[in-house]
Parts: C-alpha cells; sequence; structure tokens
C-alpha cells in the first residue's frame, strides 16, 4: 500500500489539475494498492490536517479543467518560522500532519516560494517531489513551467484584440502583462502579438527611447503603436537607486498608479503628449482551459512524479531540459529565480525584428 498527499500551492495557474491527474494516473498504473490524500488550499491543509481522501473518480474530466480542484494559497516561506495565529510551529504541525497520515510522499505543484518549503520539509526528513508550477516560467533549473504557455496564450489573445482597435482609431495602446519579478510572459506574449515595445522588469526602460520608438513609428506612417508591459516593469532611474530607495520609490509610484501600465502611460504623456489607453488583463492569465502543449508537459509532468515515487528518488523537482522531462534536487533550485537575461538570444532576435524594449 502507497499513501500519497499532494497539495497545490501558491498563486493558481492553468494545468493544475492535469498535472494531479498526471501524478494519479501515473500511480494507479504503477502500483496495485494506492490511496491519495489531497490537502486543501496548500500547505495551510498540510498545516491543519485539512485533507481529503481521494478516489479516482475525483481525477476524472479535469485534465482540460483551469483552477484546482484542492484549492490553494499563498504561505510565504520567508514566514515558514513565524507561528500560525494560533501559535502553531507551522513546519512541526505539518510534519505531524504527514505522520499521522503515515504517508510515503508528499508531491507538492508550486512556484519558487512553494519548492523552497517543498526542499525545507524535504531537509526536515519528508519524502517529497515538486511539480514546477507558475504562469511566470521563472523556476530555476526547468526550461518550462506549466501554466505559462496557457498564460501566454491568454495575454497574446488580448493584445491581439487591442491591435485591431489600436489600428481603428490611431491610438497607442499599452497592455499590462503579469510578471512583477519576470517578464517571461511579456516577452513571449509581446513577440507573438507583434507589440512594438516591450518592457519587462530585467531591462529597466529610458522614458526617453519609449517615446522615441513610438515616435519612430509615426514618422514610418504607423498610426497606432502597441506596448506590451510587464506589472513589474522599471525605469533605469529607479533600478539604479540603492535597494531602499527603490522599495520606496517603487511604493509612492504604486500609491499614485493603480499599476505599472498606469505610470508607464502617464510617463510618456508628459513627454510627448499622446493619447494613450491602458488595458490590463490581470488575472484572466491565470484562468481558463489550459492550451494543449500545458496538458501534455503537465501529464509528462505526473509521469514522472510516479516514477521518481516508485524509485524512492525523493527531494526532487520535476523538470523539462530541452524537451526532456528530468529531475534535479530541490536544493538546487529553492532560492533561485529564472530571469530573462538581457543577453538572450530571444532579445536580440526581437530587437532585429525592430522592437524596443526602451533601453
Ligand atoms: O506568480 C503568478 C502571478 O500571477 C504573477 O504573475 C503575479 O505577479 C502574481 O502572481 C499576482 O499575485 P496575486 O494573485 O496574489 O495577486
Amino acid at each position: 500500500m502507497k499513501r500519497i498527499g499532494m497539495l497545490t500551492s501558491g498563486g493558481d495557474c492553468q494545468a493544475l489539475n492535469a498535472t494531479m491527474r498526471g501524478v494519479v494516473k501515473g500511480l494507479y498504473n504503477t502500483f496495485d494498492d494506492v490511496e491519495v490524500y489531497g490537502f486543501l488550499e496548500g500547505y495551510k491543509g498540510l498545516i491543519y490536517g485539512n485533507y481529503k481522501k481521494l478516489s479516482a473518480d475525483d481525477f476524472s474530466g479535469i485534465l482540460t479543467k483551469g483552477g484546482t480542484i484542492l484549492g490553494s494559497s499563498r504561505t510565504p516561506f520567508k514566514q515558514i518560522d513565524e507561528p500560525t495565529p494560533e501559535g502553531y510551529n507551522k513546519v512541526e504541525k505539518m510534519k505531524e500532519t504527514y505522520k499521522k497520515l503515515k504517508l510515503d510522499c508528499l508531491v507538492v505543484l508550486g512556484g519558487n516560494g512553494s519548492q523552497k518549503t517543498a526542499n525545507r520539509l524535504s531537509e526536515e526528513g519528508l519524502n517529497v517531489i515538486g511539480c514546477p508550477k507558475t504562469i511566470d516560467n521563472d523556476i530555476w533549473g526547468t526550461d518550462m513551467t506549466f501554466g505559462f504557455q496557457s498564460a501566454v496564450d491568454i495575454a497574446t489573445n488580448a493584445i491581439d484584440c487591442i491591435h485591431t482597435t489600436a489600428a481603428s482609431h490611431n491610438r497607442v495602446f499599452i497592455v499590462e502583462v503579469m510578471g512583477h519579478k519576470v517578464g517571461w510572459i511579456t516577452l513571449h506574449a509581446g513577440i507573438a502579438s507583434g507589440a512594438d515595445i516591450i518592457l519587462i522588469p530585467e531591462i529597466p526602460y529610458d522614458i526617453k527611447k519609449v517615446a522615441k520608438a513610438l515616435e519612430k513609428r509615426t514618422k514610418a506612417g504607423k498610426g497606432f503603436s502597441i506596448l506590451a508591459v510587464a506589472e513589474g516593469a522599471i525605469s533605469k532611474e529607479v533600478a539604479a537607486l540603492p535597494k531602499k530607495e527603490r522599495k520606496a520609490a517603487v511604493a509612492e509610484a504604486a500609491a499614485k498608479y493603480p499599476s505599472v501600465a498606469y505610470e508607464v502611460a502617464d510617463k510618456i504623456k508628459e513627454f510627448c503628449g499622446m493619447d494613450i489607453r491602458v488595458t490590463v488583463p490581470g488575472h484572466t492569465q491565470r484562468g481558463g482551459s489550459p492550451v494543449p502543449y500545458d496538458r501534455v508537459i503537465s501529464s509528462r509532468f505526473g509521469a514522472k512524479a510516479a516514477e521518481l515515487i516508485k524509485n524512492k528518488d525523493f527531494g526532487k523537482l520535476v523538470v523539462m531540459k530541452n524537451n526532456e522531462v528530468d529531475a534535479i534536487p530541490l536544493s538546487e533550485t529553492a532560492g533561485k529565480l529564472k530571469y530573462v537575461s538581457p543577453d538572450d538570444k530571444i532579445i536580440a532576435e526581437a530587437k532585429t525584428l525592430g522592437i524596443s524594449f526602451g533601453d
């Protein structure tokens, strides 16, 4: 008999259900006797012993369903050693629940912070396997996370729709794309939708260069322009500030504007008086059905997780490397982010296509 626990932690995304289905199908086809326990609302469920015993039926028909049948929540890693409001030690409570249920392994579907906690639990002696979830595609050690391609699809559609209205009215449009720390979604959706300017956190922008790129288009007879701007886009001046001052400047802007795109719009208006409209697709980027690519990789990740459990190869994160599914130690990925590098070939290629990064 194998007793496996599973949880989905952090911001939700498409293909969480598809991945869980993959893990469970893999388990049922690997072991004669398996019990699956789903913890509700991420690590919270493990801390408070809130779980459901799941049957094969629970995983039937969920391949295409967005969200997560277990619910999710954020349990920030930096607060993992702070007690719960009731005074419980979170790590000890999680270990207690795991041991009480006599689990053979805990499968964690989560992003960076969630995998840091998974690594901590592994260091504490639990058998843990991680699966790389996030629309941001910023987990170090994997080329791809599930959710990313689906989010790119939605952001691309949003920019495509804006394209037609921008062209009809000769306007400048900013579409704000998710990604506070990294710009992968903005970069891919921007290229996929033919955006003229892409602003991402990893390449701080100079508003004069942004205005120049817009003017160049006007001079070339283009009546409209599209900017794909990441939630975490930052100006060169602010990026150059020491950490404390930078945080204060970002907080000041956050108090003044609903979000970064409005700040960029204001700066452009101030600089060249253009008529700008802002669109923020926001959390729509995390919703709906996973695209086929995500369904495929999440199913492959699930199969790999089952194989790792069979081989008792614990303390691993399932990853995608050069189109092959593999696994790396959780300790290797914990605490690192996969950023876009300004030196990445894709940036040079985008620039060759005439896309401005405002740098
Ligand atoms: O990590 C996924 C993500 O959607 C980011 O792209 C975004 O910056 C953040 O979560 C939003 O978090 P929340 O849903 O907590 O507002």
